[in-house]
């Protein structure tokens, strides 16, 4: 019979406590933070769901590899343990360990950019996107139709969008596109993910212009799993084999260790050109430390060998994709309007459905984040129109779930302050700005309730 209760796939062996406070002390630590979530101490906040990014927890074997950890300058044994881990399910010739992602990033895009190239994403995240501008580049998503519809459940969202891919090379010139990405799964599409005939479509473009094709592989392991769960052909894989498969359809990559490397901190770049790893492995000297190390302790490049290990296991992804499901169909059940289907890593709220009643100036998805705060003391953030001013094409609440660290409770207490917040929406108000930055507004703005 199979088992219909997923269950957390490890036991407790550290506890960190979580704080509960009042509504009026709520009330109060909102006010003081200006109504920006980003403002509130952490300690204020009794579930975090910020973000997904190196809040995850680490596991016996990634502390007990910690201790291993060796701190030489040049050559340490940790750098070749974590070349071996990365070089098994990567596959790629040259690993360039990094701080975090958009260190790889930036040296990517310096190396393989210059002003005037374009360079194509599923969609870009948001750090990759301001280094390929920093290079005087442009910046093009071009997300498959399915991906830009948030009501419509379709399996692979994330995918490419194949034929615009052509159009843009053949408009522009292959000579303007230096590389094209993809970006497993698609974070800023709502962690939807790719499929491997997609994949292998966009390559066969690629060889067929010569272009080099890199991944931003965040979340190569989700990716993966949902390739098992949803692609005919691939259910008797592993999610490793599934992995391999992917990387060996591109020239290299950028990975955020913080994702799916299962650490606090890290990254690396990955590439398959000898010439380009030389000059990439110049560029880490001058700000990112030697090549074996990358801007991280020993210890770190051991945590990350372990973690894109454990993060390819059938357990563990099988109860990350089930319990961020869980809290999508959940919430769904209840009318709660959702970007569909939930995401490998969030959910997010639709808020210009769940309050049609505030205009978008007045900012309907901080005004939700803000109720979710004084509700339950939920953290979550705002992706639409404080983010992205009147670009914004939706007003999205995600709520990304820290990798080993939430259990079932948590997750059906989020569920019921949403439930609250949901039957009273009708008496939410909208918010106004009272300062902004020039740039980057949401991480600093204040506001206050109109
Ligand atoms: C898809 C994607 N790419 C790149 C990055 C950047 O990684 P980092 O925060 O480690 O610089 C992120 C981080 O959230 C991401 O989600």
């Amino acid at each position: 019979m199979p088992v219909r209760t997923i269950i957390e796939p490890f036991r407790i062996k550290t506890v960190e406590p979580i704080r509960w406070t009042t509504r009026e002390e709520r009330e109060q630590l909102l006010r003081a933070a200006h109504y920006n979530l980003f403002l509130l101490p952490a300690e204020d906040v009794l579930i975090d769901l910020l973000t997904d990014s190196g809040t995850g927890a680490m596991s016996t074997r990634q502390w007990a590899a910690i201790m291993e950890g060796d701190e030489s300058y040049a050559g340490s044994k940790s750098f070749e343990r974590f070349r071996k881990s990365v070089q098994e399910i990567f596959g790629y010739r040259h690993v360039i360990p990094t701080h975090q992602g958009r260190a790889a990033e930036r040296i990517l895009f310096s190396v393989m950019c210059k002003k005037g190239d374009v360079v194509p994403n599923n969609t870009h995240f948001d750090t990759t996107r301001a280094n390929v501008e920093f290079v005087g580049a442009e910046a093009v998503d071009l997300p498959a139709q399915e991906g830009r519809e948030p009501a419509t459940s379709y399996p692979f969202k994330g995918n490419m969008d194949v034929t615009g891919l052509e159009r843009l090379i053949e408009r522009v010139g292959r000579g303007r596109v230096p590389l094209v990405m993809l970006t497993v799964t698609n974070n800023s599409g709502g962690g939807q993910p790719a499929s491997l005939e997609n994949i292998r479509a966009v390559r066969a473009l690629c060889l067929r212009h010569g272009i080099p094709l890199y991944f931003d592989a965040c979340r190569f392991a989700e990716n993966a799993y949902f390739i098992k769960l949803r692609e005919a052909g691939y259910q008797c894989m592993t999610p490793k084999r599934i992995a391999q498969e992917i990387f060996s359809l591109g020239d290299g990559c950028t990975m955020s260790a913080k994702k799916d490397g299962m650490a606090n901190i890290g990254g690396f770049l990955c590439t398959n050109d000898d010439a380009l790893a030389q000059q990439e492995k110049n560029l880490l000297i001058l700000t990112e430390g030697y090549p074996t190390y990358g801007g991280l302790a020993g210890r770190d490049l051991e945590a990350i060998a372990v973690g894109v290990e454990e993060v390819l296991e059938e357990d563990y992804l099988r109860y990350r994709i089930v319990s961020t499901a869980y809290l999508g169909d959940h919430l769904a059940e209840q009318g709660v309007p959702i970007m569909q289907p939930p995401g490998g890593h969030a959910v997010y709220l639709d808020a210009r459905a769940f309050l049609p009643h505030i205009p978008l100036e007045e900012f309907p998805g901080v005004a939700l984040a803000c109720e979710l705060y004084l509700e339950g003391g939920i953290r979550s953030v705002e992706i639409g129109t404080l983010m992205f001013g009147s670009a914004a094409r939706m007003d999205l609440v995600r709520l990304a779930i820290p990798r080993r660290v939430y259990t079932q409770s948590h997750i059906d207490y989020v569920i019921e302050i949403i439930q609250e917040v949901w039957r009273r929406r009708e008496r939410i108000r909208g918010l106004k700005l009272s300062y902004e930055a020039p740039f980057l507004r949401h991480f600093t703005a204040w506001l206050e309730p109109v």
